[in-house]
């Protein structure tokens, strides 16, 4: 056992730190820790260990660092090198677009001619549209709209502003570039759905609440004769 004197440990113990408080250190004589040296590397290593983690973490990044900051330059980064655009690549051509978006066709991509939004599709309407259509409304817009397009649907039940239903004269006299805008840029507290829903499956869903909207307000002589028996009340 090597006791030093009293004072000289009391003031380690307060400039280092390092040591335990006498209570501690009687708790841990419990474990057999008995003199003042073996407290002393017990309690260093404790935190050394306790820092382990953290001085892992720092070394690992610091090896991270040369990967991370490459001497090259990223494309449209700011740099000198070219005085006229001070970017690290040349400026663009003019009219340069993106590849893949070159989306010349001003109806299918905006609904428009110019500012007025047009009442024609841009393609030719199939089954199979109507049906990618129904599917696409089901998934996207009946949360809100409803199955029916009436404005009911479940968010609508649980507290979310509703919408007006599609079966009103305003929404069935508007064009069908209508549709497309809103479900392009949002309407009110409608957020847009440009994201998530591309150019033609809009068009597809526009053909689907035509058909909504269709399917509410026909009469039964406009309905094909064959199918007629199927939708007249059984007498
Ligand atoms: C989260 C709910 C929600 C979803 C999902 C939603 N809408 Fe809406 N929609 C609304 C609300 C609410 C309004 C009314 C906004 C207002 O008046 O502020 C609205 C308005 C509209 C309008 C304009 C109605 C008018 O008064 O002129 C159209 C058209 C429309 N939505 C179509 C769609 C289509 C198509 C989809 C699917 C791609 C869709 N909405 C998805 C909630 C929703």
């Amino acid at each position: 056992m090597s006791r030093k004197s009293e004072g000289r440990r009391s003031k380690a113990e307060w400039v280092a730190g390092c040591t335990l408080h006498v209570a501690d250190r009687k708790r841990f004589s419990n474990f057999g820790f008995v003199s003042d040296f073996e407290f002393r590397i017990s309690n260093f290593c404790c935190r050394v260990s306790m820092c382990l983690p953290l001085l892992i973490l720092l070394a690992a990044s610091g090896c991270r660092r040369d990967m991370f900051h490459q001497p090259s330059s990223k494309p449209l980064e700011s740099s000198d090198f070219f005085q006229d655009n001070h970017m690290a690549s040349r400026s663009l051509l003019q009219h340069t677009v993106a590849r893949g978006h070159l989306d010349e066709n001003t109806v299918l991509y905006t609904g428009k001619i110019g500012t007025n939004l047009v009442d024609a599709f841009p393609f030719s309407i199939t089954r199979t549209v109507l049906e990618r259509g129904r599917e696409r409304f089901d998934i996207y817009c009946s949360p809100c709209h409803g199955r029916t397009g009436e404005g009911n649907g479940m968010i609508v039940q649980r507290g979310f502003p509703a919408p007006p239903s599609f079966h009103i004269d305003r929404l069935r006299k508007a064009p069908v570039g209508y549709f497309f805008d809103v479900i392009t840029h949002g309407y009110g507290v409608m957020y847009s759905y440009a994201e998530r829903v591309q150019p033609t499956d809009r068009w597809a869903i526009a053909a689907y609440i035509r058909a909504l909207q269709r399917s509410e307000n026909a009469t039964l002589a406009e309905v094909p004769p064959e199918q007629r028996t199927t939708l007249e009340p059984k007498k």
